[in-house]
């Protein structure tokens, strides 16, 4: 009992502790809040055109009630379309998966935008993006100069007993102007509020990126509530699409039990039958058929196990995917280079296919493509788990010619998910998965 306890209780701190340890060396953390800053002044220039935008759509729309502005309404909610498709460009960039509301279903087209109040006021899309254009302009601007002014003052402030006496009285200040500091003391003080600045901005420049994302997260996709019927015909395909993998994969299950180890287990009986009737006749027969049998068993025990394992890799679960992806990598005959950037562990369903996708993969680098070097690369983007494998072989692989690819596409599509295959004849190969990981 008191074992269970306390391997329990070491999973669970391995558990808790694992993503931390990994996030709080200095340097990630710094890279971390930097990259923050960088999209955060994305962020804030998208922010300083919305503001100005807000006026300008006001004086459109009154002046479109007075009936004089109509032909404006167009022009102006085109440029909101292009802002807010700015917009999403970066959030997809920063790892949000957001499909665009205007895109028509089974084309590469967008609808047009409106061009009268009816069009714009009953295009729950268009409302949407002119409630986040109201909120970019004013909280996404405020956070986006935040996070620049962050690193900014706590430079300022460090550096401020250096300089503090050459400048004006009326530039004697820390805090951005909020203490004033006009003593040798009231100077070294910057020393202490340029270090608190930079441990906030360290500690939360990414959670302030966060929040200067969340109103174009919740209002520039689709309007969960139009797009449930599209939604729940995509959810019906890949869940059908999900079923039929399962039968596949249990098909195959069975098949490999049948023909493997069911087929040795029966030779076992039959040669053990034998040796049971040539025992009292002849005993060194019989001890030969019995050392048949034990190869047999043998061979059964490891025909099993290759099916166990290939239901769900138990090196998966000992090593995680960084240990499974490289046990693959060594096993190919081709060199290998695997780069893994996976700080938090990814659902068992979305590591398991992952897992497959790399290892049918790496079986087609050997087989087919006469690669000299082959590259897995893992990563984790906000949410979802990006999967490329590339090779500088032959090329030509295609996705209908075998069973391979086409289960890799069929097992990433069972989980809502992306697989490209990009492959010019004469090389090189570059199979590309993206696998949503849930929240
Ligand atoms: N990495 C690769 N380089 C070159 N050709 C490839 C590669 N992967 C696949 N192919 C080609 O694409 C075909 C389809 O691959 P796959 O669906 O895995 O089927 P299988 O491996 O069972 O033949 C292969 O028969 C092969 O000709
Ligand atoms: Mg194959």
């Amino acid at each position: 009992m008191a074992g269970e306890g306390s391997g329990r209780l070491r999973s669970f701190l391995r558990e808790t502790l694992r993503p931390t340890d990994e996030k709080t060396d200095l340097r990630s953390l710094l890279l971390a809040s930097l990259r923050a800053t960088g999209y955060g002044l994305v962020g804030a220039g998208f922010g300083i055109l919305a503001l100005y935008s807000i006026p300008i759509m006001l004086l459109v729309g009154v002046l479109a009630l007075l009936g004089v502005g109509r032909p404006l309404l167009g022009p102006t909610m085109r440029w909101v379309r292009i802002l807010s498709d700015l917009e999403r460009r970066r959030l997809r960039r920063l790892g949000h998966v957001l499909d665009s509301p205007y895109a028509i279903p089974g084309t590469s087209e967008e609808t047009e935008t409106g061009t009268t109040f009816r069009e714009i006021a009953t295009d729950p899309a268009a409302r949407r993006d002119l409630s986040w254009l109201l909120l970019h302009g004013t909280w996404g601007l405020i956070i986006g100069a935040l996070l620049f002014q962050m690193p900014y003052t706590s430079v300022h402030d460090v550096t401020y007993p250096l300089w503090w006496y050459f400048v004006p009285d009326s530039e004697q200040s820390l805090l951005n102007g909020l203490l004033a500091a006009q003593t040798p003391s009231g100077a070294l003080l910057g020393c202490a509020t340029g270090i608190a600045v930079f441990a906030l901005w360290l500690l939360f420049g990414p959670k302030l990126l966060d929040l200067q994302a969340r109103p174009g997260v919740n209002l520039l996709g689709p309007d969960p509530d139009a797009d449930l019927s599209e939604r729940v015909a995509r959810l019906t395909a890949t869940r059908a699409a999900a079923l039929d993998a399962h039968a596949i994969e249990l098909r195959r299950i069975e098949r490999a039990l049948h023909d493997g180890a069911q087929n040795r287990i029966v030779g076992v009986a039959v040669l053990i039958g034998a040796a049971r009737r040539e025992i009292t006749r002849n005993p060194e027969r019989a001890d030969e058929i019995l050392g048949r049998a034990q190869d047999t068993t043998e061979d059964a025990l490891a025909e099993l196990r290759a099916v166990v394992r290939s239901i769900l890799p138990p090196v998966l679960e000992d090593r995680g995917l960084t240990g499974a992806l490289s046990a693959l990598a060594s096993d190919c005959p081709v060199p290998c280079k695997v780069t893994v950037d996976v700080p938090v562990r990814c659902p068992a369903s979305v590591e398991a296919t992952a897992y497959f996708v790399v290892a049918e993969s790496l079986t087609n680098v050997a087989k087919h493509s006469r690669a000299t070097k082959a590259e897995i690369e893992v990563r984790r983007k906000g949410n979802t788990l990006l999967v490329a494998v590339t090779d500088d072989g032959r090329g030509g692989a295609e996705l209908d010619a075998g069973s391979g690819l086409a289960g890799i596409v069929r097992r990433v599509e069972a989980l809502d998910g992306g697989a490209t295959v990009h492959s010019p004849v004469g090389g090189p190969t570059e199979i590309r998965v993206e696998l949503p990981c849930g929240s």
